[in-house]
């Protein structure tokens, strides 16, 4: 398949895999990208720049397709050295960079001259047109539903992506909630050019995360998933699970007065428990509404070739019936 996205990343499918923290090593990269997709290692995973190098030149030897790298910019007050981790980038011949949290606009001069694409990941209409305004190539418009950081202005992807397509000039991908052709397809009619896939990753062979959660993953329906720190603005869609439970337990106790601090055990650390350990009660992990799609670990191929195969099918069979006979014959002409 042909869109905007396939042509500017240089891949064959219009799938690209989030930046995940604990999940985004080179082994789910290199798998998304030799299965025709777009991979990503997330950045901020490996704890200093001299470590993402490593990783990115073990993701090289893993395919010789494109890979990105996701660049997550936290709140100011723990902020890493993020000129050094886009040098570990821009040394490591990456060309495509996800970035996702507060805008890149500081970022971007470094990043351009690096001649690296940008797609950055936002919640919102305002953001995305923010985005094409400081130069990013396109964007990635994660919705509601997504699993991690959703914003605070609850919009799901039925509204948020037809309004990007009515503001964006730039390519843009729809995040959050996708699973399958189904995803794929709905979203290319409203005028996305692929789409971004995180929680659905995780449940696949080449995931090298804690088998616990891939069980978790396929067990767990779309009911099971919650929201955290909203009243610090910091919403987070995260799978129930006990942790989770003792975590809105405080937030009900503590309401408007909130401090991150109270729910320091909830949240911090969490994420080698849970993805290397396999300790699904450790506390607060990003997951999406869509785990309740997700009833399957295939490997990254298997995956991606049923969503191509199923989209074209969809395409072809579901939607053009829907065309009464003389429009049909009128696409054969053409
Ligand atoms: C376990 C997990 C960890 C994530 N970590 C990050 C991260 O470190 N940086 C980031 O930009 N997005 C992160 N995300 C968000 C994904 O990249 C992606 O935008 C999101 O999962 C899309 O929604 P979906 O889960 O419904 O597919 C994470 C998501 C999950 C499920």
């Amino acid at each position: 398949m042909k869109t905007a996205i396939t042509e500017m990343f240089n891949i064959e499918h219009p799938i690209i895999q989030g930046g995940m923290h604990f999940v985004g090593f080179a082994e789910l990269a290199g798998a998304v990208s030799n299965a025709g997709g777009l991979g990503i290692i997330t950045g901020l995973t490996q704890r200093t720049p001299e470590l993402l190098a490593k990783e990115i030149a073990r993701c090289h030897d893993l395919t010789d397709k494109p890979f990105g790298v996701n660049l997550t910019f936290l709140p100011a007050f723990s902020a890493p050295p993020y000129p050094e981790y886009i040098a570990a980038i821009r040394e490591g011949g990456i060309k495509i960079v996800e970035t996702a949290g507060r805008s890149p606009e500081q970022y971007m001069p470094a990043l351009k001259a690096a001649g690296i694409k940008v797609i950055h990941k936002c919640t919102s209409v305002r953001h995305s047109l923010k985005a094409e305004q400081i130069g990013c190539d396109a964007v990635s418009v994660d919705g509601f539903e997504c699993g991690g950081h959703p914003g605070e202005d609850d919009m799901p992807n039925m509204i948020l992506l037809p309004r990007a397509a009515e503001e964006l000039k730039i390519p843009f991908v729809a995040s959050g909630g996708m699973a399958d052709a189904r995803s794929l397809v709905a979203v290319l009619a409203m005028g996305a050019a692929g789409m971004n896939m995180g929680t659905r990753f995780i449940a696949t062979k080449e995931a090298p995360v804690h088998d616990n959660v891939k069980k978790a993953l396929v067990a767990a329906s779309e009911l099971d998933t919650r929201l955290v720190m909203r009243a610090i603005r910091n919403t987070e869609r995260v799978l129930k699970n006990a942790g989770v439970d003792r975590l809105l337990e405080i937030e009900r106790e503590k309401g408007a007065k909130l401090k991150i601090e109270d729910i320091r055990d909830e949240v911090a650390g969490v994420y080698p428990k849970v993805m290397i350990d396999g300790d699904m009660d450790a506390g607060a992990w990003s997951c999406g509404m869509v785990v309740g799609l997700i009833h399957d670990i295939p490997t990254v191929k298997e995956l991606i070739d049923r969503i191509m195969a199923d989209a074209e099918e969809l395409i072809r069979n579901r939607l053009m019936g829907f065309l009464d006979t003389e429009s049909k014959a009128s696409l054969k002409v053409a």
